[in-house]
């Protein structure tokens, strides 16, 4: 039996392998309402055999898209929709989950495919962006964000715990909150973002305040038996990467304290002067260190596309999942690729019956 093929169990959830879909943003949504683009998009990814498919991040809030195309959960017409993508995914035999997240300073953009910088000042399709401090990410995206007030931030905790609810009734079985790629909660964290000097910034513990803070407040909301997790971006490849990390994996050991239950490690995207080592499953190791050191499970994503290294990153212990995205764009049935080419026993059977059987059955020879 193939690492990648073994099942997985976080709480009451039960993953039939350790291939999960990370969120993908589709930038299709309109008002925040998912359309027939996103139903069809999830099901067919989730008919491939992946073990959890993460819906991609859902703003808590109008103003916390990252574009006028991103999904919402800040109404209940909203929440409909998202209860018939989280049927289809479990109706395939994965499990529904869902990103829920806030775009702070990097919110009010245009479509990736349409210039993916800041929508032009006077443009009534922009909106005021929000962040710990009024400082801009820079780069394409120039927009000077409001510093957020005190009332300000205990109503975007208030919106991640509405969020929450509304995700958990839709029937989503896992929760991860969207703490990394430079986004409102990552910008809290950052020194190139949050230059507070109140209770919200400073040291470390100040820069931590409003992750753990929204942990606590939405771990009252989640149950109690679900998977409560958060991807985070642990290191910035700016050049103080050590105190990084190691800042990060103390906040990460107090998530874990305050009912965290698995971590995506990811890239902190808080500023656009760094230099990311991009290559095969670069971030593996920095995953196992932080699985090692605050001591809980983790996922990680980039690059991990080669079905042999995505089996070594969960036999050698680095990650617990493995999270594959575009792959899974360029051929949604990955998990049966990779199946075939770990030499899974019955690989067909890592797809549904309706296909599993005619494709066992009239198996052409490798
Ligand atoms: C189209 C697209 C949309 C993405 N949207 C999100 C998102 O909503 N939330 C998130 O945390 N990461 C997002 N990412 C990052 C992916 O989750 C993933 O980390 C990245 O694609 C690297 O993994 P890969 O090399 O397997 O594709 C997105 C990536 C792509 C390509």
């Amino acid at each position: 039996m193939s690492a990648l093929f073994t099942p997985f169990q976080l709480k009451d959830v039960s993953l039939r392998n350790r291939i999960a879909v990370p969120p993908m943003c589709q930038y299709s949504a309109v008002d925040g309402l998912t359309n027939d683009w996103h139903a069809t998009h999830y099901s067919s990814i989730a008919r491939g055999g992946t073990g959890l498919v993460i819906v991609e991040a859902t703003a808590v809030s109008p103003e916390g898209r990252i574009t006028p195309g991103c999904t919402g959960l800040w109404n209940d017409a909203q929440a409909e929709g998202m209860a018939r993508i989280a049927a289809s995914i479990k109706a395939a035999g994965a499990v529904p989950g869902i990103q829920i997240g806030h775009a702070g300073r990097k919110a009010s953009a245009n479509l990736p495919w349409e210039g993916d910088d800041h929508i032009a000042e006077g443009d009534p399709r922009g909106w005021e962006t929000l962040s710990p401090s009024a400082v801009a990410f820079g780069a394409n995206l120039p927009k000077v964000p409001k510093a957020m007030t005190l009332d300000d931030i205990a109503r975007v905790k208030a919106d991640f715990v509405a969020a929450a609810r509304r995700a958990r009734d839709a029937g989503f079985e896992w929760l991860e909150l969207h703490f990394a790629h430079g986004y409102l909660a990552q910008s809290f964290f950052s020194v190139h973002a949050n230059l507070r000097d109140d209770q919200y910034g400073g040291d470390a513990a100040g820069r931590s305040r409003f992750l753990l803070e929204t942990l606590a407040a939405v771990r009252e909301v989640w149950p109690e038996n679900l998977p409560l997790t958060a991807r985070f971006g642990v290191i910035e490849y700016d050049g103080r990467d050590e105190q990084t990390l190691q800042e990060a994996i103390e906040l990460t050991r107090g998530m874990r304290r305050g009912g965290l239950d698995m971590l995506s490690v990811s890239v902190g995207f808080s500023t656009p002067k760094s230099n990311i080592p991009w290559g095969p499953a670069f971030l593996a190791p920095i995953a196992e260190r932080v699985r090692r050191e605050a001591e809980l499970p983790v996922s990680s994503a980039w690059g991990i596309d080669s079905p042999p290294i995505a089996n070594r990153t969960v036999a050698e212990q680095q990650l617990d999942l493995v999270m594959v995205g575009r792959a899974h764009l360029s051929n949604p049935h990955w998990p049966y690729y990779a199946a075939r080419q770990l030499k899974v026993e019955r690989p067909s059977w890592v797809l549904p019956a309706p296909y599993a059987h005619w494709l066992e059955r009239y198996a052409v020879a490798e």
